[in-house]
């Protein structure tokens, strides 16, 4: 990613992520080693940045919004220990490094990501304490917490990588596989643009565009990261290519074929793109999103 309002907004998660994480005894200093471990190895950091895009576009102020951009990359920080554990897809790389379990154990890895997931709601809920004396921006910032806390548990992406454990060694139907993707990926995506919008007390109008663009984007990210499993190049990844096959998940090019895959991803990118057109330059963090997509499709 080249985009420089993209560079600039990352650049500001990384100045914070490490520092919101709250203080720990010395005794557990293992724990927020495990924990900063996976979050330092690097990653996109496209859903706080997302969340942050959101939250200018709408005229409030990024620095404002750092504990919920730090909360979402905690969430997914977490989400990608887990993944990577070998009960469920059992790899060995993520984000150019080895995997946490690899390096801390099994026990410390699962304890590390539920470290970072309480993390994620000790922060936001902590930025609401300032908030006593200014009840709008507090019901602002409970509704943003709400959007993340739904969308990562039961109804999002927890039940979305239970769909696709459940799923694997099977013919899934395609309602199925969309049913995967949307909770386990699109969700916490959606969660990061409608967590922004949230905090910006955005209008009905302004939320259901953003819903359309994210859902849109959200499940195309998945898309695109089966299209690489298959086709992307493992040292520009981050980690292995062929993941998926060796644990016979339900993927897109599984289900449908690289050809049609890629067909369905360009259509959702163009759909993303034709929902942000009335934005025009302000909407430059999520064209340079889409386009970053788009091009690796090759
Ligand atoms: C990987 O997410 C897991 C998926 C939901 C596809 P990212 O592709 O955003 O991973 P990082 O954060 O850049 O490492
Ligand atoms: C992961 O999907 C989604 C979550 C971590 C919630 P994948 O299993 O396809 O992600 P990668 O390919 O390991 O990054
Ligand atoms: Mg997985
Ligand atoms: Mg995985
Ligand atoms: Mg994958």
């Amino acid at each position: 990613m080249t985009n420089m309002e993209y560079l600039r907004l990352k650049d500001m998660v990384e100045e914070n992520l490490v520092g919101f994480l709250p203080e720990v005894d010395h005794k557990s200093i293992t724990l927020r080693d495990a924990m900063v471990y996976s979050l330092s190895a690097g990653g996109k950091r496209i859903r706080p940045v997302l969340l942050l895009a959101t939250c200018e576009l709408l005229g409030v102020q990024a620095k404002e919004a750092m504990p919920y951009a730090c909360a979402i990359e905690y969430i997914h920080t977490y989400s990608l220990i887990h993944d990577d554990l070998p009960a469920m897809d059992d790899d060995d790389l993520r984000r150019g490094k080895p995997t946490n379990h690899k390096v801390f154990g099994e026990a410390m890895a699962i304890l590390a990501g539920d470290g970072l997931l309480h993390s994620a709601f000790e922060v936001m809920t902590k930025d609401m304490l300032m908030y006593f004396d200014s009840p709008q921006k507090l019901q602002y910032r409970v509704h943003a917490c709400y959007e993340i806390a739904k969308s990562s548990g039961i109804r999002g992406m927890v039940a979305g990588q239970v769909a696709d454990i459940e799923s694997e060694r099977k013919q899934c139907s395609k309602e199925m596989l969309d049913y995967i993707h949307l909770n386990k990926t699109a969700e916490l995506i959606s969660a990061a643009i409608l967590g922004g919008a949230a905090l910006a007390g955005a209008s009905l109008e302004e939320r259901q565009n953003l819903e359309n663009y994210a859902e849109a984007l959200g499940l195309a990210f998945q898309i695109v990261d089966d299209y690489l499993d298959v086709c992307g190049d493992e040292a520009a990844m981050g980690k292995r290519a062929g993941s998926d096959a060796k644990k016979n998940k339900s993927t897109y090019p599984a289900l449908y074929g690289i050809e049609k895959t890629v067909e369905r991803a360009h259509e959702l990118l163009d759909r993303a793109e034709e929902i942000m057109a009335p934005y025009y330059d302000e909407a430059e963090v999520f064209n340079a999103v889409t386009e970053e997509l788009r091009s690796q499709l090759k």
